[in-house]
């Protein structure tokens, strides 16, 4: 971002990862993925085997990361290097890894750094396979990762689709993109604020249908609702995000509901908070409906000018849900911010209200940022600056940990 005054927050900011390379045609993605990390704050440690060295050079790593990369233990520049990556990691992601290589870490050996290291920390392990399909649907590989799982390995992919033998099957490495937020899960997971917690998100704006083909919509994007899934997600939180149409992909670990009316909305809400610990309704729902869709498309008639739709009050969501939890609303305002936030903090009994000025730079719909006011019902007011929507996200869970505890 541009603007040197927005707060930003990146998801794997003062992180330590080790990424383990093993020697696989895919082992060329690794090298995204190690720019990926580093790109979401993450210091980078890269140790690799000798085979993964054949497809990518420790150079290309070194570079990314700005770090040396660990092939040889008894070359490395630092004494007992095994034990020292080993020792710094927040976590192990080994992408991609050989069906050799989990065959090592199943049974303990340890013939080069990348199993080495894994057995050497006591960080959570990632694991992102890539093999021939045969290879990867074969017993021995399968009873690997058996017993992997058992021990508290985690497994990102592999994914279906074309494989370098040819064949089409299970075997791709996943996607670095999946494998960034695989891990962000998993380090939430073994160490998040929000960890044995179940949040639910809404999202986006509804459709309310006035015929087969036409809406009533709004502006909504969903861009800050998926950000809070996100946020919730890395602090370890099981997250249900209940989102009306929108152009955005699901973040990975996350349990998408898509609905599109008010009326969807609600049911699925209704079923899914039943286990929440709280709510954050970042959606835009439509306040009214067309009264009698047509079941046809409408036509227009010769020498017609106008045309009248008559609308119908949709329920409020918030005000339809049995109390319960940490109820999160938002106000997303054009005028008089602080009085209209107040009022329906007080007539949607919520914890708080995360009010924003949609007319301010900065802060309208599919902006990247965002810049709130939160009302407190014991009266506090916090008035952050110009954030990410993800840092955004940050400051809300802060909030709703706070009344957790
Ligand atoms: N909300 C809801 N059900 C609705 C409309 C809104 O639960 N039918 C929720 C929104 O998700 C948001 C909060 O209520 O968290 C405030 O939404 P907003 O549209 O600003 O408020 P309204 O109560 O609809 O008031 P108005 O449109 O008159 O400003």
């Amino acid at each position: 971002m541009s603007d040197v005054s927005v707060r930003e927050r990146l998801p794997l900011e003062g992180r330590h990862i080790a990424l383990g390379v093993t020697g696989s045609i895919s082992a060329y993605k690794a090298a995204d993925l190690a720019s990926k990390l580093r790109q979401a704050g993450a210091t980078v440690e890269v140790v690799m085997t000798p085979a993964a060295a054949q497809f990518v050079t420790p150079l290309t790593f070194q570079s990314l990361t700005g770090r040396p990369v660990v092939l040889d233990m008894f070359a490395a520049e630092e004494a007992e290097a095994h034990v020292e990556v080993a020792r710094r990691a927040d976590a192990l992601v080994i992408a991609p890894a050989s069906a050799d290589c989990m065959a090592n870490l199943a049974s303990g050996r340890t013939p080069d750094m990348v199993t080495l290291t894994a057995l050497a920390t006591v960080a959570p392990v990632l694991v992102a396979p890539a093999m021939d399909s045969q290879m990867w649907a074969h017993p021995a590989t399968q009873a690997n990762v058996e017993t992997l799982r058992a021990r508290g390995v985690t497994f990102v992919g592999p994914a279906e689709g074309r494989l370098a033998s040819g064949r089409t099957g299970a075997g791709r490495l996943a996607e670095p993109a999946a494998i960034v937020g695989a891990l962000r899960a998993l380090l939430g997971r073994s160490r998040g604020d929000l960890s044995g917690r179940h949040v639910v998100v809404s999202a986006g704006p509804t459709q309310e249908p006035i015929d087969p083909v036409r809406y009533v919509g709004n502006r909504s994007s969903g861009k800050m609702g998926f950000a809070i899934a996100e946020a919730a997600r890395d602090r370890g939180a099981r997250v249900t995000l209940v989102t009306g149409p929108v152009a955005l992909e699901t973040p990975p670990g996350i349990d998408r509901r898509d609905v599109s009316t008010v009326a969807q909305m609600l049911a699925v809400l209704q079923e899914v908070t039943a286990t929440g610990d709280a709510l954050v309704m970042s959606a835009a729902p439509a306040d009214f409906r067309p009264e009698n869709p047509a079941t046809q498309k409408m036509k227009k008639t010769p020498g017609q000018e106008s045309m009248r739709i008559d609308l119908a009050k949709n329920p409020d969501i918030l005000a339809s849900l049995p109390a319960g939890g940490v109820r999160v609303g938002f106000a997303a305002e054009t005028e008089n911010l602080a009085e209209n936030a107040v009022a329906k903090l007080a007539s949607k009994r919520l914890a708080f209200i995360v009010a924003n000025d949609v007319t301010a730079a900065g802060s309208g719909f599919g902006t990247e940022t965002n810049q709130v006011t939160i009302f407190h019902d014991d009266g506090r007011v916090d008035a952050l600056p110009l954030m990410s929507k993800y840092a955004v996200a940050h400051a809300i869970l802060d909030a709703i940990a706070a009344r957790l505890d």
